[in-house]
């Protein structure tokens, strides 16, 4: 028996203009069905019918009951009008935007486990103090030193033309133009001895990590890393599913005698941080490197130097990467654009040995056929005109001002502490070795209450250290805010030793 058909003014008015019309239609008609206002079998006006109460073209109103019809809500039998379709009550759809009452219990690998327990250790960095409070953060770029007007000039200028980039794929390793400027700049900047053709743009250090990492090593494999190290680093080898060793860093950079100990022996991948290790800022001395080499040479491990501050050192001559002492070709270099110029831009490359090209070409290309390559040519021109190398003299002056400011502050108010990294970066490690280590929560705490959110080191190591460490990154902030942040941090040590 037919249902009588629901009066189309109650659903359909007041109509939005601002919208389309048929779109709102088709909502309307839909929610009443999921409410169950419209049941099974009930008849709808014919599309001409509502058309004209509605005062609408008939085009809209048939674009709407098409849509329905597709979806599966309407079923049109000809001669006698619209009805709305059989649906169980069970395969209603749930209203759009309420999330469903019952969840359905999805699988969930174990890579998702492995990437969740990393991302518990990332956010265990900012506690007890949330994120937004923490003034000191390390590893972040000033952005009001970001070249932003030059930048836009150059991206329009490049997008302007099509030639280095166009509407099609990019190039999977990255475009020609890039490529070409970096082997060059590394060859004099980093003594990286290179082609273009060993450089890879990847989208920042983790993705090339997991690259590499897939290429080399399986599940199951060994990969060392120094402790303490860069959390972020760990997590993709974790995530890849490879077996961590962690050998500890002294002022020489990674010991060796871990490296070389029974499980890290059968390692395939080893991750340092050769010219300012992360976070100690330590430099692996000559006989290190030349040692690590060997090692990996006899061993057949490959090495992965993160070279994440080459730009910002404040005292000496640069140091050479480790990549320039290996003619075995075990050294993948790794740099990233996101300290000298923005994290966002997310442009990092590679220099690959010969060996790793060809399978490191399929796993980018499988991951996402190639980074976006506007920005890439626009860097490359950046660089190429000098316009690269004058920013980062710029940042350089900066940054060492603030590092200085910061130095200065903490001989002032806190002179029990020691640093150590404060030669290059845009970090420094402060050990207070009259905090024990378990004080740390209460010192966080404190330093909030007086107004200054800062880091503990604590989660970058395995085995930590006996007393508390800080990292401050002081990028991003000014000289007055650096001094008058390290006196109430000073002001908040007092404070806990008196408790
Ligand atoms: C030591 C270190 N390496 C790598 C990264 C991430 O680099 P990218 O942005 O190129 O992925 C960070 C981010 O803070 C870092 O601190």
């Amino acid at each position: 028996m037919k249902r009588s058909a629901p009066k189309h003014e109650d659903l359909f008015v007041p109509l939005d203009l601002s919208r389309p019309l048929q779109d709102q239609i088709y909502e309307r008609i839909r929610a009443a069905i999921v409410r169950g206002e419209l049941t099974s079998g009930s008849q709808l006006p014919s599309t001409r019918a509502l058309a004209r109460g509605l005062r609408l073209s008939r085009t809209t109103t048939q674009l709407a009951y098409d849509q329905l019809q597709a979806e599966g809500y309407l079923s049109a039998r000809p001669g006698s009008g619209t009805f709305i379709a059989a649906i169980a009550k069970e395969d209603r759809p749930a209203p759009r935007g309420v999330a469903a009452k019952t969840q359905c219990r999805l699988p969930t690998s174990r890579y998702a486990a492995r990437v969740r327990r990393s991302r518990r250790r990332w956010a265990a960095l900012t506690e007890p103090v949330p994120r937004q409070a923490i003034h000191f953060h390390p590893g972040v770029p000033d952005a009001r030193l970001f070249p932003r007007m030059h930048w836009a000039r150059l991206v329009s200028e490049c997008a302007r033309q099509t030639s280095g980039w166009s509407s099609a794929y990019p190039d999977v390793i990255g475009t020609p133009a890039l490529r070409n400027v970096l082997a060059q700049r590394l060859t004099t900047t980093r003594g990286v001895r290179c082609s273009a053709e060993q450089i890879v743009i990847i989208t920042g250090i983790h993705q090339g990590l997991g690259l590499v990492a897939r290429a080399v090593a399986d599940p199951g494999a060994v990969a060392v890393v120094e402790d303490p190290c860069y959390i972020g680093a760990a997590g993709v080898l974790d995530a890849e599913g490879l077996r961590i060793e962690h050998a500890s860093v002294d002022d020489e950079g990674i010991d060796l005698r871990r490296v070389r100990a029974s499980a890290a022996r059968r390692a395939r991948l080893v991750y340092v941080t050769p010219s300012h290790q992360f976070p100690t800022g330590a430099v692996m001395s000559y006989p290190r490197r030349r040692a690590l080499l060997s090692w990996a040479r006899t061993h057949g491990a490959v090495i992965f130097e993160e070279d994440y501050h080459a730009e910002f050192r404040f005292i000496g001559r640069p140091i050479e990467a480790l990549h320039a002492l290996d003619d075995a070709g075990l050294v993948v270099h790794a740099g990233t654009f996101a300290k000298s110029m923005s994290p966002a831009l997310r442009v990092a490359y590679m220099v690959l040995p010969p060996a790793l090209i060809e399978p490191i070409f399929h796993a980018k290309w499988l991951a996402d056929f190639g980074s976006p390559a506007l920005e890439q040519v626009a860097l490359a021109r950046f660089i190429e005109r000098g316009d690269y190398a004058r920013h980062v003299r710029r940042c350089r002056v900066t940054y060492f001002r603030r590092r200085q400011a910061l130095m200065d502050a903490l001989r002032q108010h806190l002179p029990a502490a020691t640093c150590s990294g404060q030669d290059a970066g845009l970090h420094v490690l402060v050990h207070l070795p009259d905090v024990p280590q378990r004080a740390t929560p209460s010192l966080l705490a404190e330093a909030a209450a007086q107004g200054v959110g800062v880091m503990s080191a604590h989660v970058f190591h395995v085995s930590p250290p006996r007393h508390a460490q800080l990292l401050l990154g002081y990028a991003c902030l000014t000289e007055s805010e650096i001094a008058e942040d390290i006196r109430r941090l000073a002001l908040a040590v007092r404070v806990l030793g008196r408790k």
